[in-house]
């Protein structure tokens, strides 16, 4: 046999190996190859089949490629129909990743067996879609409700070990494929003609309520969890029914589409980290041990390199060592760490100075001091006559002009931003800020490296606050100018979740405190700045009331307890600022809100996109997905605005130009785009 599927047969055992590098998905001929394996192993007659998969995984899931297409025959449903009725036992030595449809093919054996390293999971709703091949069905049935309402509704994986103690595997062991042999097979029923799972109300209330927290606005899991409690009182075949059905339809709706775009997004974006000639990094200097540069390092030594930590003064280093010490306790006490580990590590990776005096050689040296540009100037200055000339030099600066910087270095070919995430040890988004001196060596060692620290890293050029930030900025002065009119902070904030993002404007400020936005308002000159709208509500709180967010007890919002308030005294500051603005206050609708703040984010991208700041819309859709909450199910504000329809949105854009002129305008590159979409249609 040729294509992806060999069989081989000896001594009554037929061995079905699934050889589909690199991670075995069940393509058409995949599919295709196990449906003729099982045909001549029916027709040569054996004892055992032992189906597995060549390579690190079993089966890592379905074709990608395949995703946005019709299904094409044969079905996988029909190839795990035929496994499970197949006359003799049919065993599953999952090697390695059996996820999805992998799963699915495992369940249909007859019994299973998994290496230590295995992992096994369902995570199709992750994708927008539920199991299409009998998962649905055939776990519940396998290893009861509560744990399949877990795996399915939330999509997460377990390993071996688990997989064991929840009967999803019979047995664990190094050679998966030896012990397939011989694992004693006492009559047992097919995993379909199991008996229903025992209904449970109360996994059933608790797996939709934990759905509703952790994916807000998503229908799949909602609908995975029906389709789990389907099978409770529906017989397989009617069950089965109504899981096809339910993945065809969801396949084809938006949110599958969004979601599969942002995959394949971060899969771009992950590519980048193994392109090039990058050099491998194994010393690094940060300097700066606050909020981010702890958790910078913390994210360098994780992955091996060793961390020279700089700070001003003693107190500094104390303050410094304190907070990576407590990153490594969390570690610790949520178990991912090992205490001895810890200890270790903060013994053995990182040693800490007082300036720049006894610096060893690094690879790379980043910087997370004040946000000030000639603070950093001057720790750019010092880190250049302290290490050796190939060092990289990085700055994590938020908005500051890493051109700029790059200009008082004796490299700049080496000069590179690397904006980390807050935490920068658990946010996977690194805006990579590319100077324009940067050297494409340079660019690609930090691109290695964002990918040995797991990042999804998104290239960026030049501009006051990159992609993120810039995007940030445009939609909080939209909502800012929308208070003017006739909104209210908890109604904007209202609203904005009711679109999917995570917090509203204002509670994020209220969080991150109201005195780094303020300080940056302050920097751009915006209270004086010509052709521009300005809004004085934000810098009126911060300079009247004091209020700074949480960090000061009160807000945007009040905070007796724990959940903000509306607060009278902001409200006043609004109402004033719409009538010395000559604004007759008027009502909004929640609808009117998101729309014009999501098509401020999206103007302000094809800004992005002119300019050359950003490479590619997904780029942008990726920074607003992973590091501003922005709904991954709509696919970040690019691609929700092809969903919506370009033409559409640049009516939007043109008819709040004519109203506000100073604010909004149609970007070329939108125009272009539309231009383009037409061209294609005509074509
Ligand atoms: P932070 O105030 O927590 O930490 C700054 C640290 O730098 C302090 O420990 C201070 O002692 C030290 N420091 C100041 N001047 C120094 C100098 N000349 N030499 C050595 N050490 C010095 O500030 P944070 O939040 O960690 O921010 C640092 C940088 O990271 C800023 O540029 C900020 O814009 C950027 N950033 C912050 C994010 C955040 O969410 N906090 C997110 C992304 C970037």
């Amino acid at each position: 046999m040729t294509g992806p599927v060999r069989l081989s047969l000896a001594g009554g055992i037929a061995h079905v190996v699934i050889d589909n590098p690199p991670v075995n998905v069940t393509s058409e001929a995949v599919r295709a190859g196990l449906m003729q394996a099982f045909d001549t192993v029916e027709a040569q007659g054996a004892d055992r089949v032992i189906l597995t998969g060549a390579g690190k995984a079993f089966v890592a899931g379905a074709d990608a490629r395949e995703f946005s297409s019709a299904p094409r025959p044969p079905h996988l449903p029909d190839v795990v129909a035929r496994i499970e009725a197949f006359p003799v036992p049919v065993v599953a030595a999952i090697n390695g990743v059996a996820l999805g449809g992998g799963l699915e093919l495992a369940l249909a054996c007859h019994a299973r067996v998994a290496a230590p390293s295995a992992s096994l999971g369902l995570p199709e709703v992750t994708l927008g879609v539920v199991p299409g091949a009998g998962g649905t069905q055939r776990l519940p049935r396998l290893i009861g409700l509560g744990p399949a309402l877990t795996m399915i509704a939330q999509g997460s994986s377990v390993s071996a070990g688990e997989a064991l103690s929840l009967g999803l595997v019979d047995a664990v062991d190094e050679d998966v494929v030896a012990a397939a042999q011989t694992l004693p097979l006492p009559d047992r029923l097919p995993t379909g003609s199991l008996p229903a799972p025992l209904g449970d109300e109360a996994a059933l209330a608790a797996a939709r309520a934990g759905a509703a927290r952790r994916m807000p606005g998503q229908v799949a899991p909602i609908r995975a969890i029906e389709l789990v409690a389907a099978a409770c009182h529906l017989p397989l075949n009617e069950g089965l029914a109504m899981e096809r059905a339910t993945f065809l339809a969801l396949k084809t709706s938006d949110q599958a589409a969004a979601l599969r775009h942002v995959f394949f997004a971060e899969r771009a974006a992950m590519a980048q980290t193994r392109k090039g000639e990058g050099a491998e990094i194994a010393s690094a200097v940060v300097v700066g041990g606050g909020t981010m540069g702890a958790a910078i390092a913390y994210a360098l030594s994780s992955v091996g390199i060793a961390v020279a930590m700089v700070e001003t003064d003693a107190a500094g280093i104390e303050r410094a060592q304190g907070n990576v010490g407590r990153l490594h306790a969390d570690a610790v006490s949520r178990g991912k760490m090992s205490a001895e580990t810890a200890a270790r590590r903060m013994a053995e990776r990182y040693t800490w100075h007082v300036g720049y005096g006894d610096l060893p050689p690094a690879d790379i040296a980043v910087e997370a001091v004040f946000e000030d540009l000639a603070v950093k100037a001057g720790v750019f200055a010092a880190l250049d006559a302290s290490l050796p000339e190939m060092t990289i030099l990085a700055t994590n600066t938020s908005y500051l002009d890493v051109d700029r910087l790059a200009g008082t270095v004796r490299a700049p070919e080496r000069f590179i931003g690397l904006h980390f995430f807050s935490p920068a040890h658990v946010m996977k988004l690194l805006e990579v800020i590319r100077a324009q001196t940067t050297s494409p060596a340079t660019l690609a060692t930090a691109m290695r490296l964002a990918g040995r620290l797991g990042k999804i890293p998104v290239l960026a050029g030049v501009c006051d606050g990159f992609i993120g930030n810039r995007i940030l900025t445009r939609y909080r002065q939209t909502c800012d100018i929308m208070l003017l009119e006739g909104a209210l902070p908890w109604q904007v904030d209202a609203a904005m979740r009711g679109f999917g993002m995570a917090m509203g404007p204002y509670e994020v400020q209220d969080l991150s405190g109201l005195d780094i936005a303020y300080a940056n308002r302050k920097r751009l000159g915006w209270r004086t700045k010509a052709g521009f709208r300005y809004v004085p509500i934000a810098d009126r709180i911060v300079e009247e009331t004091g209020r700074l967010g949480r960090k000061t007890g009160a807000g945007w919002y009040d905070y007796g307890g724990k959940a903000g308030r509306p607060a009278a005294i902001v409200e006043r500051i609004v109402v004033e600022e719409s009538a010395r603005a000559g604004i007759a206050r008027r009502a909004f609708a929640d609808s009117e809100i998101v729309e014009r703040a999501t098509t401020a984010m999206i103007e302000e991208g094809w800004r992005i996109l002119d300019e050359g700041i950003a490479a590619t819309p997904s780029d942008i859709d990726l920074v607003l997905v992973h590091g501003y909450a922005f709904p991954r199910w709509r696919g970040g504000p690019m691609h929700y605005a092809q969903a919506l329809g370009l033409e559409t949105v640049r009516a939007r854009i043109a008819a709040y130009a004519d109203e506000d002129p100073l604010s909004w305008g149609v970007p070329a590159a939108l125009d272009r785009a539309i231009e383009r979409n037409t061209c294609g249609e005509a074509a």
